[in-house]
């Protein structure tokens, strides 16, 4: 009989992954698309096959986990659409859908996304070329405006918006406890409930796009409403930041692929999905099993601590056949899992597909044609769960 043991990975180092997880992925997937990870605590799932088939079955495979939902419960307030199944699910989830639908994106958001991008790169041309930081300058600061302007939350500048985010996820996250994590965690949703004290009210008699105003139209309580609008400001910023600085290191690594993209524009699509699935902004995300099970040729307990690492199902050879480690715009389209799939499929892509792929990195190419990585400053990348680009200096010539 086959052993449907999973094999345990002792030798992961989280340290290792926060600097750059993708050698650790590859190493995982070659053993088997399911592992146990004792220093994450967690069958990490690397296979894309696999990783889709969790995304399939939510009687199986529950959004509600333990571990993480709980600190979710503590930073939001409540536990948002992201940590519930189908039917609860559904109901939060068809609130917001109308407003982030492709015809929402190009009517009422991809105005206001281009009239935000013109707007930071004023602010990064300020910066000047000796001194610019994409992140700092320009991906950060859009991509928080861009999701003021989605929420509906006038009057909340950018800083204090990253600082909401950052709070929140860092809760979210917060496993260990750790006070500080907490009282930064405790101070955003505090200020947050007290706007939405004001704002719930008056969106209710004064509707319009924003996804605060679809959520209190829906009819559900204030503290779920709330709770799915803590979600987006966790979830929508870093996110559209990280893409915006890896589309631009990705091109800037690959000069061939630069030169065809400014030559020919129609091909932004493809470098913003090859990005996306390449050096996916999401690694990781959590999902917990309800039952016995077997997944990828191996038996899980009821009850299993799942990491559904989409970063590595995205470079799986047995879905991308052709050197999934490159960055390649031109491969066949394929799909990937960097939105993730199925019912909690990310209620953004549309939008961030406009703000980022079509508007933001084309114009800030258009913008400072002969833009370019700094190499006599210090690039730094952070993170596996979430990965991104923290500093990037940029030049240009003037
Ligand atoms: C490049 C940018 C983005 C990436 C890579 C991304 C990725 C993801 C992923 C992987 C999930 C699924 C997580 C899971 O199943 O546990 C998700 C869910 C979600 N995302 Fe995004 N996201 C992005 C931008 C945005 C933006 C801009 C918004 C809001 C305007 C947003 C709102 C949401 C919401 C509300 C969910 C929960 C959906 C549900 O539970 O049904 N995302 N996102």
């Amino acid at each position: 009989m086959a052993d449907l043991t999973a094999p345990t990975a002792n030798w992961v180092d989280p340290h290792v992954m926060m600097m750059d997880p993708y050698d650790t992925y590859e190493k995982l997937r070659a053993e088997s698309p399911v592992t146990w990870v004792p220093a994450v605590n967690k069958y990490l799932i690397t296979g894309y096959p696999e990783c889709h088939s969790v995304e399939l079955d939510q009687t199986v495979f529950s959004a509600r986990v333990s571990g993480s939902g709980a600190t979710m419960i503590r930073a939001l307030g409540e536990n948002p659409m992201l940590r519930k199944d189908d039917p609860e699910h559904a109901v939060e989830r068809q609130a917001i859908n109308p407003t982030l639908r492709p015809r929402s994106v190009t009517q009422v958001w991809a105005p206001i996304f281009d009239r935000n991008a013109d707007r930071f790169l004023a602010a990064l041309s300020d910066a000047g070329p000796d001194k610019a930081d994409l992140n700092r300058d320009f991906a950060a600061p859009l991509a928080s405006q861009n999701l003021i302007d989605m929420l509906g939350l006038p009057g909340v500048d950018t800083t204090t918006m990253s600082r909401w985010s950052h709070a929140l996820i860092a809760g979210t996250g917060n496993l260990l406890d750790d006070a500080r994590i907490w009282d930064a965690a405790d101070t955003a949703r505090t200020e947050i409930d007290e706007l939405l004290a004001d704002l719930i009210p008056h969106y209710a008699q004064h509707p319009d796009h924003s996804i605060t105003s679809a959520l209190v139209a829906s009819g559900l309580p204030h503290r779920t409403a709330a709770a799915n609008v803590k979600l987006t400001i966790a979830g929508g910023m870093n996110e559209p930041q990280h893409m915006v600085t890896n589309m631009v290191w990705a091109l800037d690594n690959h000069p061939d692929q630069r030169r065809h993209v400014q030559t020919d524009p129609s091909s932004w699509t493809a470098v913003f999905d090859e990005t996306a699935r390449w050096l996916s902004p999401i690694g990781m995300y959590p999902r917990e099993t309800t039952c016995e099970t077997v997944l990828g040729g191996i038996a899980l307990p009821a009850g299993a601590p799942l990491g559904v690492v989409v970063a590595a199902a995205n470079r799986d050879p047995r879905h991308v056949a052709d050197h999934p480690e490159l960055f390649d715009i031109h491969r066949p389209k394929l799909p990937h899992l960097a939105f993730g799939s199925g019912v909690h499929l990310c209620a953004g892509h549309w939008a961030a597909k406009s703000s980022i792929g079509q508007i933001a990195v084309p114009k800030l190419f258009d913008a400072f044609p002969t833009l370019r990585v700094d190499h006599s400053r210090e690039t730094q990348w952070n993170g596996w769960v979430f990965r991104g680009l923290t500093t990037l200096p940029i030049t240009w010539d003037d």
